[in-house]
């Protein structure tokens, strides 16, 4: 038996070996581990200008506000179709510079919304830029900040390819100006645009939410008597930021959907076109992007025929089926002519 009392350098060395042991088993051990993830098949590769996005992201410290973790319990369901995994940031984990760690994403306060999959919540361009240029002209009320220093007011748009900032005029110091997006802004938006959960390989186990602490049994599913989901609820999610909550758009970005003849056509195939294919028929609007790829053929009729009935548009409702058949003629990611 080891007396500590009397030899101080035995209980020196048994201190430093529990304290090597535990940091070996509780640190080193799980942080190598975490080194060697694989990115998911699949999982597209970062483009150089998504990198700069990303150094963007980091140095506006928009990570105070933001997180990308989906968590493993059911309120985080809203934020991706699963919980997030070590290989869904296998392309941010590269190390910013030498100086510099690889910076870290996960955030820990929800200020705003989590991003994971902002990509594709909201994968309109000229949205994000609008967002970035003042949040509160895309959704009224927020906190988020304005960066304006991502932006320039010119007088008149020099060179082909630059981004012109669909910013209503009234908005101007000059209303004849025109405000186009910076190098860092549109690298900005490339990197948002690009986060998405890749999906996991088949054969894996399906991911699980486990029920939040203090849930009661399964989340009600939000269904009308019709058996559609419910269209105000999905139109709220996905069409209110660029059309606005009270349908009446924003001048010289996004049109109105109140009093829009398209909406109010008998026949909704333009209107189901639209929403499935995405739309760019006019220089005056933006480019809506297609959500083909994110609403189910339920949610494309619920939330026509909820367009369709409100607003004081008054159309007749169509059905899932419909907008199956107009689906299957829509080629996916074409925005359409008129
Ligand atoms: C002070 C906190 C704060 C900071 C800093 C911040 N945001 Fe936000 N952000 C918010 C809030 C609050 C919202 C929700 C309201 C809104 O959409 O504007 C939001 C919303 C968003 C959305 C839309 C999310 C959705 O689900 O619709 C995006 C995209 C976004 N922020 C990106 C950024 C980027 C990029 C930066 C850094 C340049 C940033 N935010 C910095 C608070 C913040
Ligand atoms: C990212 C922004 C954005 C989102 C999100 C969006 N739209 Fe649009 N939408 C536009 C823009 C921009 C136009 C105009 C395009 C043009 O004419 O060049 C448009 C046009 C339309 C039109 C044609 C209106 C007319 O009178 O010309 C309809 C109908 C429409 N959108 C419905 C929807 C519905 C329904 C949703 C939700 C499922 C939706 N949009 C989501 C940006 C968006």
């Amino acid at each position: 038996m080891i007396n500590f009392h009397k030899d101080h350098a035995n209980l020196v060395n048994v201190a430093l070996l529990v304290f090597v042991l535990l940091s070996t088993g509780i640190a080193v051990v799980p942080a190598d581990t975490m080194q060697h993830n694989e990115p998911l098949p699949g999982m597209p590769v970062m483009t150089e200008a998504q990198r700069r996005g990303l150094a963007i992201y980091v140095s506006e410290g928009c990570v105070a506000c933001h997180t990308q973790q989906v968590r493993n319990i059911e309120m985080d369901r809203v934020w991706g179709s699963r919980p997030s995994i070590p290989s869904d940031y296998h392309y941010s984990k590269q190390r910013m510079n030498v100086w510099q760690q690889s910076p870290s994403l996960l955030g820990s306060e929800r200020t705003g919304p989590d991003l994971t999959s902002i990509g594709q919540r909201q994968p309109g361009e000229q949205w994000h830029l609008l967002h970035l240029y003042d949040p509160r002209m895309v959704v009224k009320g927020s906190i988020m900040p304005r960066y304006p220093w991502l932006f320039q007011e010119v007088d008149s748009v020099a060179s082909i390819g630059q981004v012109v900032v669909p910013v209503p005029a009234d908005r101007l110091k000059d209303p004849k100006s025109k405000v186009i997006a910076t190098r860092a802004a549109n690298d900005l938006v490339a990197y948002l645009i690009s986060l998405e959960q890749t999906p996991l390989p088949e054969g894996t186990p399906p991911a699980v939410f486990l029920p939040s602490p203090g849930a009661k049994g399964e989340a009600v599913a939000l269904t009308t008597p019709d058996a559609l989901p419910d269209g105000s609820a999905i139109f709220s999610q996905t069409c209110a930021a660029c059309h606005q909550a009270d349908a009446k758009g924003l001048a010289g970005a996004f049109p109105p959907l109140m009093g829009s003849s398209i909406v109010n056509n008998e026949d909704p195939t333009q209107m189901i076109t639209i929403v499935l294919g995405g739309y760019d028929a006019r220089a005056e609007f933006g480019v809506m992007p297609a959500q083909a790829e994110m609403l189910t053929d339920a949610q494309i009729a619920a939330v026509v025929n909820h367009v369709r009935s409100s607003f004081g548009n008054e159309a007749p409702p169509t059905t899932a089926e419909a907008v199956k058949a107009v689906r299957s003629t829509v080629a996916p990611g074409t925005a359409l002519q008129p």
